[in-house]
């Protein structure tokens, strides 16, 4: 970035619009569109671009409520990029420091640089209107469960049938910006000496309650800032994503396979807790542990690579779809399997913000249908007496415990094995037990919302 010619970037607002009217378009995630645009944007901006693309996505069911409201009609497909620029002003307005008179002026001359003039006098009136009218417009508005609570109305609905007593909770965890957490290292570094480290460096952390390995730090910094970070001492990982391998408790001996890999935070976790359990006379006969790491997508799978390669582990890793297993099991089983499958993401709402405005109710049911065929055909891969941790970061049960429900109720040699019964070192207070598996909901200054069951094949 640094290298960057200044003449090749543009002021964040502008590739914020970029951004903003993929994503309004569909036309791949939030995060892809930032990797893909992100170099457009100076250094020194990317703090201030981050904060519009991230925050226009995290108030949009709000912001957009406000937006239909104020136009007479709603723009067509082809001017998307209008409504980038109406959302990101209303944004300025309500969210940001930006004085009201410039966060209109800037809209209208985005108007100007999209070659949409006769768009400047539309938007300069909208968000005038809303300047004037904010209080009175939201109130308007407010019984709409979009507005009360930011979120859309069908997931609201979901919520509070699924959740009574943790539907706030939700709600509030996912509105927020989720806080910083990295996954120490332990088979390099102790937790509390890289602490020191941190705080040594002004970085001051906590330690979290549900893995070993975590840290919270108090104010997000960019990685570059951790002490050796780039030859693997860390690595940023939700606390609640770190129970996975702490609950698999891989050893040497075993044949294991994370099944849905990429970008292989997991993956890199796995490893560690292999490396760590080395005996001297493994290390020294430099004996390599056994894991293979599928992923569906060629581009995911490179992640994986510069993840390990950063941690200085190897693994075997494969491009093919899991529930094809005649095309990439060797039929030597496996002892212990992680099928982190694909999901909703509806407990890192906050971290992937645009599923507010582009995850529909269609999806969840044909991502049923996905986690479904890949749980069956990975399980014929499982040895008899074998472990499969089945992980999503969901927090519909129709994708969790309903899910193993009915593989359970079709699969005569699986069983649920009750979380912490594998790892001593667990805690056992973490989650909500349901009818199967374990649920955590995304908390306020902690972990995500995950679910994991895990299950053991009969000998
Ligand atoms: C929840 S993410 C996994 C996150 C990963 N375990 C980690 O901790 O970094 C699910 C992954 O599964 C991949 N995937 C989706 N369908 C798949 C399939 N049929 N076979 C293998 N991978 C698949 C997705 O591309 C995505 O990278």
């Amino acid at each position: 970035m640094n290298q960057l010619d200044q003449a090749s970037t543009q002021a964040p607002r502008q590739v914020a619009i970029q951004v903003l009217t993929n994503v309004l378009l569909q036309q791949g995630s939030l995060s892809t569109q930032l990797n893909r645009l992100q170099t457009q944007v100076t250094s020194d901006q990317q703090a201030l671009f981050k904060e519009l693309c991230f925050g226009v996505c995290r108030q949009f069911p709000k912001l957009n409520s406000i937006a239909l409201s104020l136009l007479a009609h709603p723009f067509e497909e082809k001017d998307t990029d209008l409504y980038a620029v109406l959302l990101l002003g209303l944004y300025q307005l309500s969210y940001m420091k930006t004085p009201d008179h410039a966060a209109v002026n800037e809209s209208v001359e985005a108007c100007r640089l999209l070659n949409k003039d006769w768009a400047t006098k539309l938007i300069n009136a909208v968000l005038r209107r809303y300047q004037r009218e904010e209080l009175e417009i939201i109130d308007n508005l407010m019984q709409m469960p979009s507005v009360e609570f930011n979120h859309p109305k069908w997931l609201v609905k979901r919520y509070k049938k699924h959740w009574p007593n943790a539907f706030e909770q939700i709600i509030e965890a996912s509105n927020v910006h989720p806080p910083m957490c990295i996954r120490v290292n332990l088979d390099r570094v102790s937790r509390e000496t890289y602490q020191l480290t941190l705080s040594e460096l002004g970085i001051e952390t906590t330690q979290g309650g549900l893995s070993d390995a975590s840290l919270y730090l108090s104010k997000a910094v960019s990685v570059n800032q951790l002490p050796g970070f780039d030859d693997g001492l860390c690595s940023v990982q939700d606390e609640a994503a770190q129970l996975s391998a702490q609950i698999l408790n891989p050893t040497m001996s075993e044949r294991i396979l994370d099944a849905c890999a990429a970008p292989g935070g997991k993956t890199g976790h796995l490893l560690e807790c292999l490396s760590r359990s080395q005996s001297e006379e493994q290390k020294s006969n430099s004996v390599l542990p056994s894991l293979t790491a599928i992923e569906l997508e060629a581009w995911r799978l490179e992640k994986i690579e510069s993840n390990l390669d950063r941690l200085g582990y190897c693994a075997e890793l494969m491009c093919a779809d899991a529930s094809q297993t005649e095309e990439w099991w060797d039929n030597q089983a496996y002892d212990k399997i992680l099928l982190d499958v694909p999901c909703s993401a509806t407990g890192v709402i906050r971290r992937n913000p645009d599923i507010k405005l582009n995850r529909k109710p269609a999806d969840i049911e044909e991502l049923i249908v996905i986690q479904k065929q890949i749980l069956n055909k990975v399980w014929a891969t499982l040895k008899p007496n074998g472990y499969l941790l089945y992980a999503t970061c969901s927090l519909m049960p129709e994708e969790n415990e309903q899910q193993i429900a009915a593989f359970l109720s079709e699969q005569s040699d699986a069983s649920e094995i009750k979380l912490n019964h594998l790892n001593a070192n667990l805690s056992l207070n973490w989650g909500l037990e349901v009818s199967h598996g374990k649920q955590l909901f995304p908390t306020l200054n902690g972990n995500d919302g995950f679910y994991y069951c895990l299950l053991q094949k009969s000998a």
